[in-house]
């Protein structure tokens, strides 16, 4: 019999640092208890075959791709994004059958998607092509998954998904600086819950995003990049909505340093006000929640024991995540 194998990818939640990814600033994201697993074995042809427990069609792709994103059924469209950035790369991808299920929420905002794109690198690492190990370096493999989901959806994603899936462990968040990718561990002291609450399913996130990258490159031109600009730099910055939207990119990177130094002086209460302060800045400025997003927030932070709660990832819909003390 083939010899079966097995890759997985976890999901993530951000803690903090939203809508910054893509301006090189930073980011605080930490991989779920939840996963993505892919299991099967090599063929003889050139062909992709993947049946899914969680969502309908099967992924039929045969290499070479030609362009990810008219494949159907949708949720292929990362699997052959992947197949085919592989192929850019000099690998010569083998044939393979088999099965993919996941424990991640399609569609929360938990990055289900990365996850599966870094699922199907972790098969393809295996094929033992001699190309395939320049991909071993985890930023090279995250910019492949990066530009795949790109080619996939059209969706001008930053790096902090597929980085912090590929780079994070269980318990700790993961401190990235995206303009030079460096990474910092970020040890979450025992007494901080993390969780994540699913409020309602995303709409509009693709253009609604795409909109958001292309203000934060008007507002550059202006004045430069948004990761080395302070607050005062925004009120010469020609329209208002530029203004908000700065105005959030420049405050969030501020905040994710607040909170890694109020996470490591264990002020629970410190880092649970900035989170809060991030859910209203990406809220009122940089329009990327939802009024069901905000009444979730305003009612958790009502609870016992809840410090700080904001949306998390790219938003219009999505999870919160909620911090509170044990
Ligand atoms: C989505 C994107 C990320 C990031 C977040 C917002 O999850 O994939 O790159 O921009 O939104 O922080």
């Amino acid at each position: 019999m083939d010899e079966v194998l097995q890759a997985s990818a976890p999901g993530r939640v951000n803690l903090i640092g939203d809508h910054t990814d893509y301006t090189g600033g930073l980011v605080l994201p930490m991989v779920i208890d939840r996963m993505t697993t892919i299991s099967g074995s090599w063929t003889d042809d050139r062909h992709w075959q993947l049946t899914s427990a969680d969502e309908p069609g099967v992924a039929s792709l045969a290499l070479p791709i030609t362009d990810p994103s008219t494949v159907q059924p949708e949720w292929a469209r990362y699997v052959a994004g992947v197949l085919d950035g592989f192929e850019r790369h000099g690998v010569r991808v083998p044939g393979f059958a088999g099965f993919v299920e996941t424990s991640i929420p399609i569609g929360s905002g938990l990055s289900s998607s990365a996850a599966l794109e870094v699922a199907v690198a972790r098969i393809l690492l295996q094929c033992g092509d001699p190309s395939a190990r320049t991909l071993g370096d985890v930023r090279v493999l995250a910019r492949l998954c990066q530009e795949a989901e790109h080619r996939a959806t059209g969706v001008p994603c930053g790096i902090m998904d597929q980085l912090s899936i590929i780079t994070g462990r269980p318990g700790t968040a993961t401190l990235i600086d995206c303009h030079d990718l460096s990474i910092e561990e970020i040890v979450i002291p025992p007494d901080f819950v993390v969780t994540e609450r699913f409020i309602h399913g995303r709409t509009l996130a693709g253009t609604e995003y795409a909109e958001r990258v292309a203000q934060c490159r008007a507002a550059e031109e202006e004045i430069g990049p948004l990761r080395l600009a302070r607050l005062a730099d925004v009120e010469s910055l020609s329209t208002e909505l530029l203004k908000r939207r700065a105005r959030h990119v420049i405050s969030e990177n501020e905040r994710v340093r607040t909170f890694v130094d109020a996470t490591r002086a264990g002020d629970i209460a410190a880092a649970g006000r900035v989170m809060t302060e991030s859910h209203w800045s990406l809220a009122r400025d940089y329009e990327t929640s939802t009024a069901r997003m905000d009444e979730a927030v305003r009612d958790v932070l009502a609870e016992p024991g809840v410090v700080g709660a904001r949306m998390t990832g790219g938003g219009f819909g999505g999870c919160i995540v909620v911090l509170s003390r044990r």
